[in-house]
């Protein structure tokens, strides 16, 4: 396809640590290389692109310009907005991260939360939240589709994007703005261990007997049954393993305020 053909993607980063586009980067179906050159223009993307400093600027100015209405604005990070937003400021201009987003929200056709800063607040929001960071959809006034997950695997990031270049619309949405299609159902209900749970068969301590034997690991900490998302069912990195595979519970990293609400992570 012709570029004009393609989608345009801007990708912002704020308060976060750049686990979400590490993950977007490991996309198989469809491979990352077709996502972009077959169906998203990635327009700017501060890990991926080559251009550096005021040459970066102006090419977000322009590409916020040449694509206003058309474009998706995929935002990875947190947004802090305590005093005026200064806790974080990106670029030559310094401008903060809310300005930016602002700015960006409004000729977006359509806003994509990527991973649970973003959508939630994250790790940054976490108590006392010295910042008073928020979650992308606490400051634009636009609807806003939340990928939680830190981060969300490929295929939720990649399948989101794809669903709005095929529909043309965003995906219906569950009561926290996370697509159905991904975030439908809890990760215990899937989990490859659930058999164990029902049995009764479960982890007392980590390396015991019931580890080397692939039990449930609910009784040390694993908060698979309050958690929604595929990630038994999609897995991540091409598919290799997900955390539970992996002998460690969930941790309800796609919930809002995960990080208040389900820690202490190696408890019931
Ligand atoms: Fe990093 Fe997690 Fe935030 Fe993504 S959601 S930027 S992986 S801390
Ligand atoms: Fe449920 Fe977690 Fe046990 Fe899997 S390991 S069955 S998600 S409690
Ligand atoms: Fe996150 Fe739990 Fe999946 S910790 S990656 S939602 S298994």
């Amino acid at each position: 396809a012709e570029i004009a053909d393609r989608v345009p993607l801007i990708w912002l980063h704020l308060a976060e640590c750049t686990g979400c586009s590490e993950s977007l980067i490991r996309a198989d179906t469809p491979t990352i290389d077709s996502v972009i050159f077959d169906h998203i223009s990635v327009e700017y993307h501060e890990t991926l692109m080559a251009a550096a400093g005021w040459q970066a600027e102006e090419n977000l100015e322009h590409a916020l310009e040449a694509y206003k209405g058309g474009y998706v604005l995929a935002v990875e990070g947190a947004v802090p907005t305590a005093n005026d937003g200064h806790y974080l400021t990106v670029g030559c201009k310094g401008h903060t991260g809310m300005e930016i987003v602002h700015h960006a929200a409004e000729g977006a056709a359509a806003i994509v939360s990527v991973g649970t800063c973003a959508a939630f607040g994250g790790v940054q929001a976490a108590a006392p939240n010295p910042t008073e960071a928020k979650g992308v959809d606490q400051v634009v006034h636009k609807p806003v589709v939340n990928l939680g997950g830190c981060p969300p695997s490929e295929k939720n990031i990649v399948g989101t994007l794809m669903y709005f270049v095929m529909f043309g619309k965003l995906p219906p949405l569950d009561m926290y703005g996370r697509p159905k299609w991904a975030y439908g159902a809890r990760v215990h209900d899937n989990c490859e261990r659930r058999g164990r749970f029902d049995a009764g068969e479960f982890v007392e301590t980590f390396g015991d007997e019931g580890a080397k034997q692939g039990y449930c690991l609910y009784k040390v900490g694993c908060k698979g049954p309050y958690t929604y998302n595929n990630c038994p069912t999609e897995r991540f990195n091409h598919h290799t393993s997900w955390p539970v595979l992996a002998g460690h519970g969930c941790i309800g990293c796609s919930e809002p305020n995960f990080w208040d609400a389900m820690a202490d992570f190696e408890k019931p």
